[in-house]
């Protein structure tokens, strides 16, 4: 008998809404906080600021039969080489409490139907383009904040972050360095990009969250815009965070007068829940 007939019938195959990829890199901010690269299929097709099923096989050594999988906004922009995400990890949470532990070159399961409201193509034109997220709320706008149709589209890119503390500030030295070195969008950056960090629970030389900067007009002064408040006409906003977060910033933005889009009625801001567990 050949060994082929004589192989076991695997225990677990992809299935067919997913590929193998290979993890590239890791990098991790905090004992909370990580990010990673993994390779990117020829055939996979995104639009800068979109959401995909990522996850990790079955230990089937250990009895599983099922591959845990959630939805990760892809924090790289549509023509990066490669797949990058942000990621928090949970010490008791189905995937995260192993995904924290991946290496360069381990299988990680990769969904083939990105989507989401965060797109560029889900906003009306406008003049400002606002990116608030909180914790790795951040990541579809390290996406979009990357990708030149941002720069092409607005005249000024606002990214918000905020965070607990300083340590959270991740991806700090991208948006106060190294974004400007970018043979893509450096100069572009250069002229038109804001980073707008703010921490809350630690000094640092901004603090509070972003729904009170907003109602005092902070935020507004900080950026030298004279109203105190968003202007529908030339505003567009885009949020990624807790569910408090968005609930919160939506009835806030809706109050001063914006409208929500997605991509079949595109408006003057769209939401989106951040990963959370
Ligand atoms: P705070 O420290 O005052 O709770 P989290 O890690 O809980 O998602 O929080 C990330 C950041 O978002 C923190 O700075 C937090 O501020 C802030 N935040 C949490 N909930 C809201 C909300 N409903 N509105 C505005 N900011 C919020």
């Amino acid at each position: 008998m050949s060994d082929v007939t004589d192989a076991p019938a695997p225990a677990w195959t992809p299935s067919a809404a997913q590929s193998v990829e290979t993890v590239l890199w890791v990098k991790h901010w905090t004992d909370r906080l990580f990010s990673f690269a993994i390779s990117r299929p020829g055939a996979f097709r995104f639009r800068s600021g979109e959401f995909v099923m990522i996850g990790l096989p079955p230990r089937v050594e250990a009895g599983e039969s099922k591959a845990i999988l959630r939805a990760y906004s892809i924090a790289s922009p549509s023509f990066a080489e490669e797949l990058e995400f942000l990621s928090i990890k949970v010490q008791d949470g189905p995937l995260t409490s192993r995904l924290q532990h991946i290496q360069p070159g381990d299988p990680v399961l990769l969904g083939k139907k990105p989507t989401g409201t965060l797109v560029l193509d889900a906003l009306k034109p406008g003049k400002r383009l606002f990116l608030f997220g909180t914790g790795t709320g951040l990541a579809p706008f390290l996406s979009v904040a990357r990708d030149p149709d941002a720069y092409a589209k607005f005249e000024q890119v606002i990214v918000g972050h905020g965070v607990r503390e300083v340590a959270e500030l991740a991806y700090r030295e991208l948006f106060t360095a190294e974004i400007f070195d970018d043979p893509l969008v450096g100069d572009e950056a250069k002229a038109q990009l804001v980073y707008y960090p703010t921490v809350t629970r630690e000094p640092f030389e901004r603090q509070g969250r972003f729904t009170d900067l907003i109602q005092s007009g902070k935020l507004f002064e900080d950026l030298g815009l004279p109203g105190g408040r968003f202007n529908p006409d030339e505003d567009r906003i885009m949020l990624c965070g807790s569910m408090e977060f968005i609930k919160d910033m939506a009835a806030l933005i809706e109050s001063q007068g914006l409208v929500e889009g997605s991509n079949a009625d595109p408006g003057d801001f769209v939401l989106e829940r951040a990963f959370v567990g």
